[in-house]
Protein backbone atom coordinates (compact mmCIF):
# COMPACT_ATOMS: atom_id res chain seq x y z
CA UNK A 1 0.00 0.00 0.00
CA UNK A 2 1.76 3.31 -1.08
CA UNK A 3 -1.17 5.93 0.10
CA UNK A 4 0.61 8.98 0.19
CA UNK A 5 -1.03 12.62 0.86
CA UNK A 6 0.00 15.53 -1.50
CA UNK A 7 0.17 18.42 0.74
CA UNK A 8 1.87 22.02 0.85
CA UNK A 9 4.72 20.69 3.18
CA UNK A 10 5.72 17.32 0.61
CA UNK A 11 5.23 20.37 -2.33
CA UNK A 12 7.63 22.56 -0.24
CA UNK A 13 10.07 20.39 0.69
CA UNK A 14 10.49 18.69 -2.52
CA UNK A 15 10.61 22.20 -4.36
CA UNK A 16 13.51 23.15 -2.10
CA UNK A 17 15.40 20.13 -2.90
CA UNK A 18 15.10 20.65 -6.41
CA UNK A 19 16.60 24.62 -6.16
CA UNK A 20 19.04 23.28 -3.78
CA UNK A 21 20.17 20.28 -6.44
CA UNK A 22 19.63 23.15 -9.36
CA UNK A 23 22.78 25.40 -7.37
CA UNK A 24 25.07 22.45 -8.71
CA UNK A 25 24.49 23.29 -12.38
CA UNK A 26 25.04 26.89 -12.00
CA UNK A 27 27.88 26.71 -9.93
CA UNK A 28 29.36 24.67 -12.69
CA UNK A 29 27.75 26.77 -15.99
CA UNK A 30 30.92 28.09 -16.38
CA UNK A 31 33.25 25.66 -15.34
CA UNK A 32 35.22 23.38 -18.22
CA UNK A 33 32.78 20.05 -18.57
CA UNK A 34 33.95 16.24 -18.12
CA UNK A 35 32.21 14.89 -20.63
CA UNK A 36 31.54 11.30 -21.71
CA UNK A 37 29.61 9.07 -24.43
CA UNK A 38 26.70 7.00 -23.27
CA UNK A 39 26.56 6.43 -26.93
CA UNK A 40 27.77 7.79 -30.24
CA UNK A 41 25.81 11.36 -29.56
CA UNK A 42 24.37 10.49 -26.62
CA UNK A 43 26.65 12.17 -23.55
CA UNK A 44 26.87 12.58 -19.69
CA UNK A 45 28.75 15.01 -17.81
CA UNK A 46 29.78 14.85 -14.10
CA UNK A 47 27.16 17.57 -13.37
CA UNK A 48 24.74 15.53 -14.57
CA UNK A 49 25.86 12.62 -11.82
CA UNK A 50 26.20 15.30 -9.23
CA UNK A 51 22.52 16.63 -9.29
CA UNK A 52 21.18 13.08 -9.35
CA UNK A 53 23.39 12.01 -6.49
CA UNK A 54 21.80 15.69 -4.82
CA UNK A 55 18.61 14.48 -5.49
CA UNK A 56 18.59 10.79 -4.22
CA UNK A 57 19.78 11.72 -0.62
CA UNK A 58 17.64 14.68 -0.40
CA UNK A 59 14.42 13.03 -1.55
CA UNK A 60 15.42 9.41 0.13
CA UNK A 61 14.87 11.98 3.77
CA UNK A 62 11.87 13.37 2.96
CA UNK A 63 9.99 9.91 1.44
CA UNK A 64 11.77 7.15 2.92
CA UNK A 65 9.79 4.83 1.58
CA UNK A 66 10.06 5.94 -2.37
CA UNK A 67 12.43 4.27 -4.66
CA UNK A 68 14.57 6.01 -7.52
CA UNK A 69 14.20 5.63 -11.52
CA UNK A 70 16.69 7.94 -12.09
CA UNK A 71 18.32 8.46 -15.51
CA UNK A 72 22.31 7.44 -14.96
CA UNK A 73 21.65 4.72 -12.22
CA UNK A 74 18.61 3.18 -13.75
CA UNK A 75 19.11 -0.19 -14.94
CA UNK A 76 15.21 -0.48 -16.19
CA UNK A 77 12.44 1.52 -17.11
CA UNK A 78 9.74 0.83 -15.10
CA UNK A 79 8.92 2.50 -11.85
CA UNK A 80 7.60 0.70 -8.56
CA UNK A 81 4.54 1.08 -6.69
CA UNK A 82 6.17 4.77 -5.39
CA UNK A 83 8.88 6.02 -6.98
CA UNK A 84 10.93 9.41 -7.55
CA UNK A 85 11.24 9.93 -11.86
CA UNK A 86 14.00 11.47 -12.15
CA UNK A 87 15.93 13.43 -14.82
CA UNK A 88 18.75 15.00 -13.51
CA UNK A 89 19.91 17.55 -16.11
CA UNK A 90 17.76 17.49 -19.41
CA UNK A 91 19.12 19.12 -21.88
CA UNK A 92 22.79 17.60 -21.40
CA UNK A 93 23.74 18.23 -24.86
CA UNK A 94 22.58 21.94 -24.18
CA UNK A 95 24.82 22.03 -21.28
CA UNK A 96 27.92 20.83 -22.61
CA UNK A 97 27.60 23.23 -25.51
CA UNK A 98 26.49 25.89 -22.66
CA UNK A 99 22.90 26.51 -24.10
CA UNK A 100 20.41 27.91 -20.87
CA UNK A 101 17.50 25.46 -22.62
CA UNK A 102 18.43 22.75 -19.13
CA UNK A 103 16.21 21.99 -16.66
CA UNK A 104 15.95 19.09 -13.72
CA UNK A 105 12.93 16.72 -14.33
CA UNK A 106 11.31 15.72 -10.65
CA UNK A 107 8.23 13.49 -10.82
CA UNK A 108 6.54 11.30 -7.85
CA UNK A 109 4.52 7.80 -9.32
CA UNK A 110 2.32 6.03 -7.31
CA UNK A 111 0.22 3.26 -8.08
CA UNK A 112 0.01 4.38 -12.55
CA UNK A 113 -0.32 7.86 -12.35
CA UNK A 114 1.99 10.96 -11.32
CA UNK A 115 1.00 12.91 -8.31
CA UNK A 116 3.28 15.54 -8.54
CA UNK A 117 5.95 16.84 -10.89
CA UNK A 118 8.44 19.58 -11.25
CA UNK A 119 10.16 20.85 -13.82
CA UNK A 120 13.43 23.12 -12.97
CA UNK A 121 15.06 25.84 -15.45
CA UNK A 122 18.09 26.75 -12.99
CA UNK A 123 19.53 29.34 -15.49
CA UNK A 124 16.59 31.09 -17.04
CA UNK A 125 14.90 30.44 -13.33
CA UNK A 126 12.02 29.16 -13.62
CA UNK A 127 10.21 26.30 -11.88
CA UNK A 128 7.28 24.98 -13.17
CA UNK A 129 5.25 22.72 -11.14
CA UNK A 130 2.16 20.65 -10.71
CA UNK A 131 0.16 18.57 -8.14
CA UNK A 132 -2.81 15.67 -8.99
CA UNK A 133 -6.09 17.72 -8.88
CA UNK A 134 -4.41 20.82 -7.73
CA UNK A 135 -3.17 22.47 -11.25
CA UNK A 136 0.18 23.69 -12.35
CA UNK A 137 2.09 26.16 -11.74
CA UNK A 138 4.72 28.57 -13.18
CA UNK A 139 6.57 29.78 -9.52
CA UNK A 140 3.45 30.99 -8.15
CA UNK A 141 1.69 31.61 -10.46
CA UNK A 142 -1.11 28.83 -11.77
CA UNK A 143 -0.26 28.74 -15.62
CA UNK A 144 -2.58 27.11 -18.31
CA UNK A 145 -2.49 26.12 -22.12
CA UNK A 146 -2.94 28.26 -24.97
CA UNK A 147 -6.21 28.49 -26.43
CA UNK A 148 -5.14 28.48 -30.50
CA UNK A 149 -7.28 26.11 -32.11
CA UNK A 150 -5.99 26.44 -36.03
CA UNK A 151 -2.77 24.12 -36.75
CA UNK A 152 -1.86 26.92 -39.07
CA UNK A 153 -1.36 29.22 -36.08
CA UNK A 154 0.27 26.65 -33.52
CA UNK A 155 4.00 26.72 -32.71
CA UNK A 156 5.25 23.12 -32.65
CA UNK A 157 8.20 22.09 -30.41
CA UNK A 158 9.74 18.60 -31.43
CA UNK A 159 12.98 17.08 -30.30
CA UNK A 160 15.20 14.13 -31.70
CA UNK A 161 16.37 10.95 -30.37
CA UNK A 162 19.40 9.51 -29.96
CA UNK A 163 18.04 6.76 -32.39
CA UNK A 164 18.09 9.66 -35.09
CA UNK A 165 20.40 7.58 -37.41
CA UNK A 166 17.64 4.20 -36.70
CA UNK A 167 14.59 6.15 -37.19
CA UNK A 168 15.52 8.84 -39.89
CA UNK A 169 12.52 8.16 -42.35
CA UNK A 170 9.81 7.88 -39.63
CA UNK A 171 11.54 11.01 -37.60
CA UNK A 172 11.89 12.98 -41.67
CA UNK A 173 8.43 11.97 -42.86
CA UNK A 174 6.40 13.48 -39.15
CA UNK A 175 8.54 16.72 -39.20
CA UNK A 176 7.46 17.48 -43.41
CA UNK A 177 4.00 17.08 -41.87
CA UNK A 178 4.22 19.21 -39.54
CA UNK A 179 6.54 21.92 -40.71
CA UNK A 180 3.98 22.65 -43.89
CA UNK A 181 0.89 21.82 -41.48
CA UNK A 182 1.61 24.77 -38.39
CA UNK A 183 2.83 28.27 -38.04
CA UNK A 184 6.28 26.58 -37.19
CA UNK A 185 8.49 23.70 -35.55
CA UNK A 186 10.93 24.45 -32.45
CA UNK A 187 13.90 21.83 -31.62
CA UNK A 188 14.86 23.80 -28.21
CA UNK A 189 16.91 20.08 -27.06
CA UNK A 190 14.98 19.40 -23.28
CA UNK A 191 11.93 17.71 -23.77
CA UNK A 192 10.73 18.32 -20.26
CA UNK A 193 11.20 22.28 -20.83
CA UNK A 194 9.04 21.30 -24.38
CA UNK A 195 5.98 19.93 -21.81
CA UNK A 196 6.58 22.61 -19.32
CA UNK A 197 6.08 25.18 -22.46
CA UNK A 198 3.13 23.60 -23.77
CA UNK A 199 1.52 23.95 -20.28
CA UNK A 200 2.21 27.27 -19.72
CA UNK A 201 0.91 28.33 -23.42
CA UNK A 202 3.85 28.95 -25.17
CA UNK A 203 3.95 25.87 -27.47
CA UNK A 204 0.54 24.79 -28.57
CA UNK A 205 1.98 21.33 -29.29
CA UNK A 206 4.71 18.61 -28.67
CA UNK A 207 4.98 15.58 -30.12
CA UNK A 208 8.49 13.05 -29.86
CA UNK A 209 9.64 9.25 -30.47
CA UNK A 210 11.72 7.16 -28.32
CA UNK A 211 11.46 9.61 -24.69
CA UNK A 212 12.19 7.90 -21.55
CA UNK A 213 9.87 8.24 -18.27
CA UNK A 214 12.26 11.03 -16.42
CA UNK A 215 12.16 12.41 -19.85
CA UNK A 216 8.10 12.84 -19.89
CA UNK A 217 6.96 11.98 -16.41
CA UNK A 218 6.68 15.26 -14.85
CA UNK A 219 5.29 17.18 -18.26
CA UNK A 220 3.20 14.55 -18.73
CA UNK A 221 1.32 15.94 -15.42
CA UNK A 222 2.19 19.97 -16.07
CA UNK A 223 0.39 19.81 -19.13
CA UNK A 224 -2.63 17.97 -17.92
CA UNK A 225 -3.40 20.14 -14.63
CA UNK A 226 -2.74 22.71 -16.88
CA UNK A 227 -5.86 21.78 -19.36
CA UNK A 228 -3.81 19.84 -22.00
CA UNK A 229 -4.19 16.75 -23.66
CA UNK A 230 -1.38 14.03 -23.97
CA UNK A 231 -1.74 10.77 -25.85
CA UNK A 232 0.44 8.70 -28.38
CA UNK A 233 0.22 9.66 -32.11
CA UNK A 234 -3.33 7.35 -32.53
CA UNK A 235 -4.54 8.93 -29.69
CA UNK A 236 -4.19 5.97 -26.98
CA UNK A 237 -3.27 7.52 -23.30
CA UNK A 238 0.02 7.69 -23.05
CA UNK A 239 1.96 6.41 -20.06
CA UNK A 240 5.75 7.30 -19.47
CA UNK A 241 7.56 4.99 -21.21
CA UNK A 242 5.53 4.89 -24.40
CA UNK A 243 7.44 5.24 -27.90
CA UNK A 244 5.23 8.15 -29.11
CA UNK A 245 4.42 11.42 -27.17
CA UNK A 246 1.87 14.02 -28.10
CA UNK A 247 0.84 16.59 -25.97
CA UNK A 248 -1.26 19.52 -26.72
CA UNK A 249 -3.74 22.08 -25.76
CA UNK A 250 -6.14 20.10 -26.70
CA UNK A 251 -8.16 22.89 -29.26
CA UNK A 252 -5.74 21.15 -31.33
CA UNK A 253 -4.65 17.68 -30.55
CA UNK A 254 -6.99 15.75 -33.29
CA UNK A 255 -5.28 18.01 -35.69
CA UNK A 256 -2.32 17.31 -34.84
CA UNK A 257 -3.23 12.86 -34.66
CA UNK A 258 -4.93 13.81 -38.12
CA UNK A 259 -1.63 15.37 -39.69
CA UNK A 260 0.77 12.93 -37.79
CA UNK A 261 -1.04 9.70 -39.08
CA UNK A 262 -1.99 10.74 -42.95
CA UNK A 263 -0.71 8.58 -45.70
CA UNK A 264 -0.22 10.52 -48.45
CA UNK A 265 2.34 12.75 -47.35
CA UNK A 266 4.51 9.85 -46.94
CA UNK A 267 7.70 9.58 -49.00
C1 LIG B 1 17.07 14.44 -24.25
C2 LIG B 1 16.30 15.73 -24.41
C3 LIG B 1 16.01 16.00 -25.88
C4 LIG B 1 15.30 14.85 -26.53
C5 LIG B 1 16.07 13.56 -26.33
C6 LIG B 1 16.27 13.32 -24.83
P1 LIG B 1 18.83 14.34 -22.20
O1 LIG B 1 17.34 14.17 -22.88
O2 LIG B 1 15.07 15.68 -23.70
O3 LIG B 1 15.19 17.13 -26.06
O4 LIG B 1 15.15 15.12 -27.91
O5 LIG B 1 15.36 12.52 -26.92
O6 LIG B 1 16.91 12.10 -24.61
O7 LIG B 1 19.71 13.29 -22.78
O8 LIG B 1 19.30 15.70 -22.51
O9 LIG B 1 18.55 14.12 -20.75
CA1 LIG C 1 16.28 13.61 -20.79
CA1 LIG D 1 19.36 13.69 -18.77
Amino acid sequence: MTAITIDQNLISQTKEAILEAGKIIIRNWDKPRQIRHKGRIDLVTDTDLAVEDKLKSSLKDILPQATFLAEESANQTKPGNLTWIIDPLDGTTNFAHRIPFVAISVALWAENSVLMGFVHLPILEEMFWAAHNKGAFLKDQKISVSTTSELEQSLVATGFPYSVREDIDEIMNYLKKVLVSSRGVRRPGSAAIDLAYVACGRYDAFYELNLKPWDTAAGLLLVQEAGGKVSTFSGKPYTPGNRQILATNGYVHQAMIDILNFRSCES
